[in-house]
């Protein structure tokens, strides 16, 4: 015992693996557990208790939190089923309700009276009613000699009968049942499901994505990136679909709004809804990640993004219609460019490595453990290939539109055609699409080995001689899914034969086949992590291990904190209005403020807002989150609101893998700088006055 703990003591000097540090901040919390880490963030400044978190008899901060849409959370803030998420979040609903007429983006929307409020078909907020460890009675009848294809079909009855039980217990209820630590655990997430919400508020884009991509990912941040929506139920406050009947929506509980502010060392928490993490991965699949996966991903978007760009910048129409599509694209490029130079700095690919050759050391002799980590090795490299096809699929022939359009557009209903094709076209520009098809094509004939074209594509390219141009020139002038009048005019036989749909085909049910593939070998690979988590946790009895992200409600906490991104360089914990001021440019696009503001700015007109002269606009912390907290509250001490969480800093950007608490800071908007916008800029006092604030 002795020697590994010895052992361990190096191995913390030695290494920057989330596991081994002193547990500063790190970790993504389940409400549900949070009792076994309360003492410590009351020690660290938390003034609530465990019960005030998350309870599943009373009315607690988690019935404020929403999950919103597909990959975002969101906060109440009133009585009245207000919510605050951000502006990207409801970046796709703004969009939507946008034209050159109404153009929303660029103005910013506000409805003055609930019929105002515009309704988002598809958009859903989700409240957890309650998570629950659900192992026992989802491996039921299992045991330890069943192969891993038994072990999931028994994991899959078991868990349909649970998940049909529990959603009977409540009207909108959904359930889901999903592996924690690699299928060490399994929890039973239950959620009531709410279908009519709508927009209510949102700034210009010129405040909500103020900087744009260039500051995207990027401290120091000058973004108000929020907007409002409200969420709808039927007259006995249960989810409905959306009817001009229903009504706003009374929430067990909202967030109380603090204007106290923070100070640098202040104690925060975000409680919402991170998306994915890979924390347990070993050397390999990490290095796979930086230094393979990454590159060719960012290289790829760099040509598309550099097309977006040069036709958004020659035409208002395609800069509305491209908005929210470049900002997608852009998002993950840059996520991915700071996450692989993150991964290099760090030296995590090495430290993993030496996590990995101690925990082998302690496994040897024991049986369930000893040979597991040359297992993963053996199997991540046998399966490398595949994933890096995989994921240049996404990137190259699913990236274009025509393409992935003219397959579901064939698969759909017929009643459903006519505004499927309304919607692609309004945002579908055809020379963007071609010269991307162009470059991505290319690059992926360059990297891909011709084994995993289909037969089709190569058939077509030796019909083009061997060219891609020459390839585009005919899908895209003959195809009907580049030109909606030949789109409307088209006869089924004509849409059967359209070279897109044959080449799409093609491409999706590779895609299918591999997707298949990957999921068969991550299986496997999963049960080997499995076994791997298993034993770090035995291995590390000392350290408390939290779950990957997988889009169910987290708690981090932290402190506000500013950080070293480079030799000579200390930034601070907070930036204000004088910072949009400075970065004004009415030259540049992503720089150029409403006048509005600059009038307010320059007569500092702040009202109630005005801290020592200017207005706090966003602050950061050293909390762990990834995608899917955008829109999170950041919540001090006493369980108030006192920002909205948006982005974590670039340089810190590889916490999904490794998380180093002196670089990774989430950032937030400060709740004021929203307050000041919605209520100076907007005039929408009638919304503050649904709020409670001191
Ligand atoms: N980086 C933030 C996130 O991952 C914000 C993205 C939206 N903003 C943008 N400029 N694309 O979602
Ligand atoms: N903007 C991200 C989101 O949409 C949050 C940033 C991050 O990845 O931490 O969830």
């Amino acid at each position: 015992m002795k020697k590994y703990t010895l052992h361990l003591l190096a191995l913390i000097s030695l290494v920057s693996l989330p596991f081994t540090k002193s547990m500063a901040d790190e970790g993504m919390w389940l409400p549900s557990l949070i009792h076994e880490r309360i003492a410590d963030m009351q020690s660290k400044g938390l003034k609530l208790s465990a019960e005030d978190l998350y309870s599943i008899n009373n009315s607690s901060l988690k019935d404020g939190i929403v999950r919103f849409g597909r990959g975002c959370t969101g906060e109440l803030i009133s009585s009245k089923g207000l919510l605050i998420t951000n502006h990207h979040c409801g970046f796709g609903q703004i969009q939507s309700h946008s034209s050159l007429e109404h153009d929303y983006l660029t103005n910013g929307f506000w409805a003055m009276n609930l019929n105002e409020e515009l309704p988002n078909p598809g958009l859903t907020v989700s409240f957890l009613v309650r998570m629950e460890d659900v192992t026992e009675r989802v491996l039921k009848g299992y045991t330890e000699q069943m192969d891993e294809e038994t072990r999931l079909g028994i994991i899959a009855e078991n868990s349909k009968l649970i998940i049909s039980e529990v959603e009977k217990e409540g009207i909108g209820y959904k359930a889901d049942i999903l592996p924690l630590f690699y299928g060490n655990t399994y929890y039973l997430f239950l959620y009531q499901v709410f279908s009519d919400v709508r927009l209510v508020g949102a700034p210009p884009s010129s405040i909500g994505k103020f900087g744009g991509d260039t500051d995207n990912w990027m401290w120091p941040r000058h973004t108000g990136d929020f907007s409002l929506f409200r969420i709808y139920a039927d007259k006995d406050n249960n989810p409905a679909p959306y009817s001009p009947d229903n009504v706003p929506y009374t929430p067990k509980k909202f967030f109380e709004i603090s204007t106290q502010g923070v100070n640098e060392g202040d104690f925060t928490f975000v409680y919402g809804f991170p998306g994915s993490t890979r924390e347990y991965i070993i050397s390999d699949e990490a290095d796979f990640i930086a230094n393979r996966s990454n590159p060719h991903k960012i290289a790829l978007r760099t040509a598309r993004l550099g097309i977006q760009k040069k036709y958004m910048e020659s035409s208002p129409a395609i800069r509305i219609q491209y908005a929210s599509k470049n900002a997608s694209v852009a998002n993950a490029w840059k996520k991915w460019q700071g996450e692989s130079k993150g991964i290099n700095k760090l030296g995590t690919v090495d430290s993993k490595r030496e996590l990995e050759s101690a925990f082998s050391e302690w496994a040897a002799g024991k049986e369930e453990y000893s040979s597991v980590v040359e297992s993963l090795k053996e199997k991540f490299s046998a399966m490398e290939e595949i994933l890096f096809v995989n994921d240049y699929y996404m990137e190259a022939p699913l990236s274009v539109e025509a393409l992935r359009f003219a397959v579901s557009y064939t698969k759909s209903a017929q009643k459903n055609r006519d505004n499927l094709r309304a919607e692609f076209f309004k945002d579908y520009c055809q020379q963007i699409d071609r010269e991307c098809f162009v470059e991505v094509m290319s690059r992926f004939v360059e990297n891909i080995d011709s084994l995993y074209h289909p037969k089709i594509f190569t058939k077509m390219m030796e019909e083009s001689d061997g060219s891609i141009e020459k390839l585009a020139e005919s899908l895209f002038e003959k195809s009907c899914f580049t030109c909606e009048s030949r789109l409307i005019g088209a006869t089924d036989q004509e849409l059967a034969d359209d070279p897109f749909v044959i080449l799409g085909s093609a491409f999706m049910e590779r895609f299918t086949d591999l997707l298949a593939l990957v999921g068969k070998e991550k299986s496997q690979l999963d049960l080997l992590y499995r076994r791997y988590v298993k034993g770090l946790r035995e291995f590390m009895p000392e350290k408390s291990f939290y779950p990957d992200a997988n889009l169910t409600l987290r708690i981090a906490y932290g402190t506000v904190q500013g950080y070293k991104p480079a030799d000579g360089i200390t930034y601070l914990h907070r930036s204000t209005i004088d910072g949009i001021l400075q970065k004004d440019n009415p030259d540049i696009y992503d720089y150029n403020i409403p006048q509005s503001l600059r009038d307010l700015c320059a007569n500092k007109d702040y009202g109630r807002w005005e801290v020592d002269g200017t207005v706090p606009v966003a602050f950061i912390a050293t909390n762990h989150t990834t995608g899917g907290n955008s829109g999170s509250p950041v919540i001090d001490a006493e369980g108030k609101l006192i920002g909205v969480n948006f982005d974590r800093v670039w340089e810190g950007t590889m916490s999904d893998i490794a998380f180093d608490p002196e670089l990774c800071r989430n950032i937030a908007l400060d709740i004021r700088y929203a307050l000041f916008v919605i209520d100076r800029l907007a005039g929408a006092s009638h919304l503050i006055d649904e709020m409670v604030i001191d």
